[in-house]
């Protein structure tokens, strides 16, 4: 049985690496500040006596006690609105943060996995784009707290492999939806989930020609699991390149909902990415992995959990 940390385990993307992990036959300890995620997203696994939940500001030095085989390191705000509610505390977490986890792989002689994003391409001038684009991301917009952090974090995850041959793995995540997200959290599902559920008037910024693509958490993790045991050591895509526009998307959720919602048009944010889509050729490649569940079936099922939930 192998021990593994997750930092950030109470959110949306760590709480199903702990249950996937824990699934697997390992034990997990779960570091979490609650910052943006919330105890009842692992509620269920706390009786699991391979799990244990620590809370811990990793942004401040932790130690871990025994040995550890594995760090998936996922603390971060990572919806805009929580990241520019939060700017400090991400950048801390993106920086010291990556920084002890990191100091804890090497003090273990553990895997390091850290999550990055989509968003170190910025608003991206190459498309569909591959692991190789070094992106278009402005370095003081509101938008780089997080950007800019991501960046320094897979710099970071790069050094300590060359300085100290530490076995690391960096995963780009594009956008994924699925149970738990925060109905509140500013993403684009949770949102027009909740207006269209509520009646309310759905609102796109921009014209809602803007793409985006969406993986389902269930396959976002299955690509974690597996590049968390491949040798691989580059950056690697995971995500749906699936592209659909935003009004697209809204007009699937409309039907799905059965809602009367109207749809509204605002301003576009600073900074917001005109297309996104992950060229997944080197997961498919190297992790024999590409996502199976389309948004005809993942939508269902996340309006269920929001529904039980509004
Ligand atoms: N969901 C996505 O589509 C997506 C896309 C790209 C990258 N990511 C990355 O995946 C990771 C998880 O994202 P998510 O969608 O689950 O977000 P989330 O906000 O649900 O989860 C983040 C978790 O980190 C915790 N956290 C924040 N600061 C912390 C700190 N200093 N110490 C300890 N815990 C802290 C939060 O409380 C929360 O539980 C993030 O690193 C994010 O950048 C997510």
């Amino acid at each position: 049985m192998k021990t593994v940390v997750i930092t950030g385990g109470a959110g949306f993307l760590g709480s199903h690496l702990c249950d996937l992990f824990i699934k697997k036959g390992h034990r997990v300890i779960c570091l979490d500040n609650f910052l943006t995620g919330k105890k009842s997203n692992v509620a269920a696994l706390e009786r699991d006596r391979h799990f244990v939940l620590v809370e811990q500001d990793v942004s401040r030095p932790f130690r871990v006690a025994g040995s550890v085989h594995l760090i998936l390191h996922f603390a971060s705000p990572a919806s805009p609105v929580d990241y520019y509610r939060y700017p400090l505390e991400t950048m801390r977490v993106g920086s010291m943060g990556t920084h002890h986890a990191l100091e804890l792989a090497r003090a273990k002689k553990a895997v390091f996995l850290m999550a990055s994003t989509s968003e170190i391409y910025g608003d991206p001038l190459v498309h569909p784009q591959t692991e190789e684009y070094w992106g278009n991301v402005n370095p003081i917009g509101p938008r780089s707290v997080y950007d800019e952090t991501k960046r320094f974090s897979e710099a970071l995850t790069m050094a300590y492999r060359r300085a100290y041959l530490l076995d690391t793995k960096i995963v780009r995540i594009f956008n994924t939806y699925g149970p738990r997200m925060r109905i509140d959290d500013g993403r684009a599902i949770p949102n027009f989930i909740a207006q269209a559920l509520k009646n309310k008037p759905l609102t796109i910024y921009g014209n809602g020609m803007q793409t985006r693509s969406f993986c389902y958490v269930s396959d976002l993790v299955e690509g974690i699991y597996r590049l968390s045991r491949s040798r691989y050591h580059d950056p690697v895509n995971l995500g749906n390149p699936r592209e659909m526009t935003l009004k697209e998307l809204i007009v699937f959720i409309r039907t799905m909902t059965n809602s009367k919602s109207k749809i509204v048009y605002k301003p576009l944010p600073k900074d917001d990415p005109k297309q996104r889509q992950p060229d997944i050729s080197r997961a498919r490649v190297l992790l024999k992995w590409q996502p199976r569940v389309a948004v005809e079936e993942g939508l269902p099922t996340t309006i269920a959990w929001f529904r039980d939930r509004i």
